[in-house]
Parts: structure tokens; C-alpha cells; sequence
């Protein structure tokens, strides 16, 4: 058995972690087992490095980020996704490798090409790619004043300014222009219940019958 491995990405405010439970507990009451997880994180080990690395300050240089972005991934991968899949569950995962591109190369390192080149290297070899992800793509000025409402920001990538989730969000379209039958985008500034019968056909044209 196989099951089926879906990401969920997008900037901040745009109703992933929403749609990701939603999603799971829609798929749940059709009868599958759903694996609902997110990234970093996810594993125990992972989520130990997830409170390193939006935690304030961490001190480390860019390309140490990213591997550590990196090795907590593997951990989730190994110890929670590969055997959920085994299992022939449907994993729903909140962010994945599309997150390191988006704000590690795009983001932070202004789309340097050896950046993106490093972080496609290590992702060519690491990873399980999904077989699905469903990028949540919202006007940035909505996302905002969603996220203001939300309350202080609670991590490091949250705090950065406005010109670092421009090139995140520019960063994720590329990536989906780029793997179109992989990504599918939806536009998160629709209604929620919207949001997610799009998400959830998606995910439904995917299953083995
Ligand atoms: P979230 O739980 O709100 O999605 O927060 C995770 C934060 O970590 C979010 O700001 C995006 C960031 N992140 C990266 O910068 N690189 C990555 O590879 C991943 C998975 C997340």
C-alpha cells in the first residue's frame, strides 16, 4: 500500500494551518486515515530543532539554517511520513521543502541562484517529494491585517519586514510555475468553505479509486 503525500504552503495569515485541520478532519469523516502533521516539526527531534530555529536569534549563517531546516525534515520524513505512507495513510503536511526555497532562497537570499541550487541539491537527494501541494496564495496586504488581528508575531520569520514576505510570496509563485501538475494554487482570500472543497478536489482527483 501506498497512501498519499500532500504539502500544504503559502505565506503567514494565509489559512494553511486552518485549512490543513479541516482538510483532515473532512478526509477522516470519508472513511481514510489521515496523518495530519507540519513542518518544521513533526517528529520529536524536529520539533526540538523547530524551537531553535524560531526562536529569536539563532546566530547561525544562512547555509546552516537551511541544513538544519534540512535535518529536521529528514527526522520528520523517517520517523513520521515515510511509515504513514507505508501504512497507506493520507499525509497532510503543514509546510515542506517548498518552505525553504520560498523563504530561505527567495527570502532571505534574494533568489541568489546558488542558493537555490544548494537547497534543489539537498532536496534531490533527501527528500520524498509530495505528490501533491496546495499553495495558498493571498493578497500580501490581506494577509497583514489578518495577521495583525491575529495578535503579537510569534516567530523569528514572522518579525521580518514587509520586502522578505513580498519575495517569499514571489518565491512560492515561481516554484508553482515551475512544477505545475505537482502544485496546485488556490487563492486563500475566498470564502473558507471555498478554500477548502477546492482543496479537497484536488486531493480527491488524486486518490487511487
Ligand atoms: P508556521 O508554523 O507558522 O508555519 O511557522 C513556521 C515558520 O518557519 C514560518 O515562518 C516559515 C518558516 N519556515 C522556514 O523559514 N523554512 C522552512 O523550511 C520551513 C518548513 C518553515
Amino acid at each position: 500500500m501506498t497512501g498519499l503525500f500532500v504539502t500544504l504552503e503559502g505565506g503567514e495569515g494565509a489559512g494553511k494551518s486552518t485549512q490543513a485541520r479541516l482538510l483532515a478532519a473532512r478526509l477522516e469523516r470519508d472513511g481514510h486515515a489521515v496523518l495530519l502533521t507540519r513542518e518544521p516539526g513533526g517528529s520529536p527531534g524536529a520539533e526540538r530543532l523547530r524551537a531553535l530555529l524560531l526562536a529569536g536569534d539563532h546566530g547561525l549563517g544562512l547555509g546552516s539554517e537551511i541544513l538544519l531546516h534540512v535535518a529536521a525534515r529528514m527526522d520528520h520524513l523517517e520517523r513520521t511520513i515515510l511509515p504513514a505512507l507505508e501504512a497507506g495513510q493520507i499525509v497532510i503536511c503543514d509546510r515542506f521543502g517548498d518552505s525553504t526555497l520560498a523563504y530561505q532562497g527567495y527570502g532571505m537570499a534574494d533568489g541568489d541562484p546558488a542558493v537555490l541550487a544548494f537547497i534543489h541539491g539537498v532536496a534531490a537527494v533527501a527528500y520524498r517529494a509530495p505528490d501533491l501541494t496546495l499553495l495558498l496564495d493571498m493578497p500580501r496586504t490581506l494577509a497583514r491585517d489578518r495577521l495583525i488581528a491575529r495578535g503579537d508575531p510569534t516567530d523569528r520569520y514572522e518579525r521580518l519586514d514587509e520586502a522578505f514576505h513580498q519575495r517569499v510570496a514571489a518565491g512560492f509563485r515561481a516554484i508553482a510555475a515551475a512544477e505545475p501538475d505537482r502544485v496546485v494554487t488556490v487563492d486563500g482570500s475566498l470564502p473558507q468553505d471555498t478554500v477548502l472543497d477546492r482543496l479537497l478536489d484536488s486531493i480527491r482527483a488524486r486518490l487511487v479509486p
